[in-house]
């Protein structure tokens, strides 16, 4: 084994550059290959009185209309509950909801066979709030509460208590590649399938049900995705199997790769959540009791929100320890489309509540929230609602972001900024982050993986972990490289295979490398440790004295001249197995949900954000001027696909919070369905500065290589914006109390700017304002 190299560069970053690396799109088609196109309902709720396909099957090029009935084996789709199915059959839940799916021998032919399908619809009841399906009983799940201490009791100890709501929007994932497979009929009924998926399991699982398939003939492949974000979790599956089922009737390899505009209207995107609040403080700011309630519109099945649910009890306290907690969620269905994860699954969504709680409490108390957020940080061993202890400090990413960008210095620079300007005002806010690594599904916490060493000395490493962008497959090299002291260019990282790696996880969770990762360096090992009697044998010694570095082999920190291939290729020779399939399980993790209590997170990753922004107070728009973090790695394994973890996941935890804006009318349509309704972070409207601490902490973890995970945690630093922008809201008028909505548009921050207080608040300011603008 050999120290890593942490400054590796992301082994597809030329091919991406250069226009080279394979997505869905760019595979050469089979020639016969037929294309899909799905029909979805054009209204959010109703009956199917009739469909009328006689005249899109009447069109040039049109092959076939599948519908519900063409369906083999279970029109099932649902992953938690079984409440979702590929094709509608008798009621429409959702708008875009597939009803049919019609195969052509061009794109443009299935484009133009979907516009002549007609649709009668009895209308039913539409529900798009959250709170409203609850009322109505509409709840996909029963409601879960997590509690800790006593709520009741502890009001009674409380000198302040402040109640409000706190609103979150949803977010299209906005993946550059949109979801799409390509399936292929082989011999003896099976059909290979290539699909932009995150859970290639998900996808085969499903489809054996649909198609009534055995597993073993659904041969799932990826090479990587265009992004994923978590909206290719569980949602990459229907289009796979509609594929599929045209290819399983036609015996033909058929295509759908959706249009941008089909993939917003019919796919799910970020929970949105209406909540409730109340926070209680002593006199010396401790929180002492917090309860939250989260309505979560998980739109009209249940897919991931369950688990997303989950996730927002787990991190409704944030980076705060609170002795007296009680937080009950409710899955509320909805006619949306099924909503799904996200990037943080549920966290975020959890975390703004309780910045939205101590805003508040700052706001009556007329203090900065920074005071009560940094009095009740997580120290170690302190208890989570859900029984797991916190193993570190909270306040070592803290502290040393105070120091490091010299807060008190910032703070006086916003000072006097503000105190010399009108029009423009600043703000601060701090940003802390604590997210738990695992799947919150303790069984979803393993992984395999398969190593080859060919004869030649290269090596080849199939594992469950998808690429996604995040760099996995990179991480995945630098193990195997490590564990065989070879050079990075003796690897290989084969496709994500069904056939290879069986029963894997979703590459979700921020865990992919941890569980991958993991099992690469037990089969490694294994390797290793049959390699090792053979050196031993060659330079006649004991194999305690081998140790296989820089692709030699040492005897007793001496270099000899055997080499790696040498060694290999003997090993081959002599009939020793240069190839292993390893398993690894998270150990430690465990949670009993019929109490809430458990252990469920193998460790957790810390860190703090310090936003600073300026609003321009005429026009309500504004900047984000920095944000400067530390970011609690435990030890990084690379620290450019890392920093570039961290910096996607920001911006897009600042556009979540600030500019990209879901809208769907009262009839369930998507009104922000495109690009130019739907705003979403340029490079105009990323931060000037993303300043990057990695704090190296040295307790002893189970992350892959003690470089803990990476994925998820700074989308919540995104939160930061939103607490600043609010701040510098303040500043101008300092009686305005924009409302716990984000995002907050520069419309919301307008309206906030000159909410009716304004003008008694600030009369100087706001005559100069006049003044100058006459
Ligand atoms: N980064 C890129 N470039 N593309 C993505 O799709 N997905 C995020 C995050 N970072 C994503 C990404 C999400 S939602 C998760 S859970 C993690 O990556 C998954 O990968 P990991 O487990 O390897 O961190
Ligand atoms: N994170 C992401 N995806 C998941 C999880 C989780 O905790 N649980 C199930 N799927
Ligand atoms: Mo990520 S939301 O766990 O795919």
């Amino acid at each position: 084994m050999k120290n890593i190299d942490p400054g590796m560069k992301n082994i597809d970053s030329f091919t991406h550059a250069r226009g080279e690396s394979i997505y869905l799109d760019d595979m050469p088609l089979l020639e016969g290959t037929l294309f899909g196109a799905a029909f979805g309902s054009p209204e959010a709720h109703g009956k199917v009185l009739h469909l009328d396909l006689s005249e899109a099957e009447k069109m040039k090029d049109v092959v076939r209309i599948f519908t519900y009935k063409d369906i083999p084996g279970i029109n099932q789709i649902g992953g938690i509950v079984p409440d979702e199915l590929l094709l509608a059959e008798n009621l429409l839940h959702f708008n875009g909801m597939p009803v049919a799916f019609v195969v052509a021998k061009s794109v443009k032919a299935a484009q133009a066979a979907i516009k002549k399908i007609k649709i009668d619809i009895e209308p039913l009841h539409i529900i798009t709030d959250p709170r409203e399906a609850k009322e109505k009983g509409e709840l996909i799940i029963p409601p879960r509460t997590f509690k800790i201490g006593n709520t009741e009791t502890a009001w009674q100890q409380c000198q302040h208590i402040f109640e409000g709501t706190a609103e979150t929007n949803g977010q299209e994932h906005l993946y550059i590649e949109t979801q799409g497979a390509y399936t292929l009929p082989l011999e003896h009924g099976t059909i290979k399938v290539y699909s932009s998926t995150q859970g290639p399991t998900a996808v085969q699982r499903h489809m054996a049900v649909v198609l009534n398939i055995p597993m073993h003939r659904l041969e799932v492949e990826v090479t990587r995705l265009g992004g994923g974000f978590g909206g290719k979790e569980d949602q990459a599956t229907s289009w796979a199997i509609l594929c599929a089922l045209a290819t399983y009737h036609l015996k033909k390899p058929v295509k759908y790769s959706l249009h941008r505009l089909e993939d917003m209207r019919m796919t799910g995107k970020r929970n949105p959540y209406s909540s409730d609040f109340k926070i209680g403080l002593d006199k010396n700011l401790n929180i002492l009791a917090y309860e939250a309630t989260f309505y979560q519109n998980a739109g009209a099945a249940a897919d991931l929100s369950p688990a997303v649910l989950e996730r927002t009890l787990f991190h409704c306290t944030n980076s705060y320890f609170v002795p007296n907690v009680s937080a009950t969620a409710f899955c509320c269905r909805t006619n949306l489309p099924p909503n799904t994860a996200f990037r943080g699954f549920g966290g975020p969504q959890g975390m703004f509540v309780i910045e939205a709680a101590i805003a508040k409490a700052a706001d009556e108390l007329g203090i900065p929230a920074y005071k009560i957020q940094k009095k009740n940080l997580l120290k170690t061993g302190d208890e989570f609602p859900y029984g797991q202890k916190a193993a570190s400090e909270a306040n070592e990413c803290w502290n040393k972001a105070e120091q490091l960008y010299e807060i008190d210095k910032i703070e006086r620079e916003v000072a006097a900024f503000n105190s010399t300007n009108i029009l423009f005002k600043k703000g601060i806010s701090f940003m802390p982050v604590c997210f738990g690594i695992s799947f919150t599904k303790t069984l979803m916490n393993q992984a395999r993986a398969l190593v080859h060493v060919y004869t030649d000395g290269s090596v080849g490493v199939s594992t469950g972990a998808v690429e996604m962008g995040q760099g996995v497959n990179t991480k995945m090299l630098q193990v195997a490289a490590s564990m065989f002291s070879v050079d990075p260019s003796k690897v290989k990282i084969h496709s994500t295979n069904t056939f290879r790696i069986a029963n894997t996880s979703p590459s979700a969770a921020s865990a992919t490398a941890d569980l991958n990762g993991k099992a690469v360096q037990i089969a490694c090992k294994a390797i290793i440790e049959r390699l090792k009697p053979v050196a031993a044998e060659m330079l006649q010694t004991n194999q305690e004295a081998i140790q296989i570095k820089n692709e030699f082999v040492w005897t007793g920190n001496k270099q000899t001249d055997l080499t790696w291939q040498q060694l290999v290729l003997t090993a081959y020779i002599k009939r020793i197995s240069l190839s292993e399939h390893a398993h690894y399980s998270t150990p430690q993790i465990n949670f009993d949900a019929s109490i809430e209590k458990g252990h469920p997170f193998a460790y957790h990753v810390f860190g703090t954000a310090i936003t600073i922004v300026t609003v321009d107070c005429l026009r309500g728009i504004y900047e984000v001027d920095a944000v400067k973090i530390v970011h609690d790695f435990g030890s990084t394994m690379n620290t450019i696909i890392d920093r570039g973890q961290i910096e996607g996941g920001l911006v897009q935890g600042i556009g979540w919070m600030t500019m990209e804006e879901i809208v769907f009318d009262k009839e369930g349509t998507l009104r922000s369905n495109a690009l130019s309704t739907y705003k979403v972070p340029d490079i105009y409207s990323v931060p000037k500065i993303i300043d990057l601490h990695f704090l190296e902490t040295s307790k002893d973890n189970l992350a892959i290589m003690r470089s803990k995970a990476v994925g998820e945690p700074p989308l919540m630093y995104g939160i930061g914006a939103f607490f600043a922008i609010r701040n510098a809201i303040k500043e101008f008028n300092p009686t305005a109390t924009p409302a716990f909505s984000a995002p907050i548009t520069p419309e919301k921050v307008l309206l906030s700017l000159y909410s009716k207080s304004y003008k008694g608040s600030q009369p100087e300011s706001f005559k100069a304002l006049i003044k100058e603008h006459e």
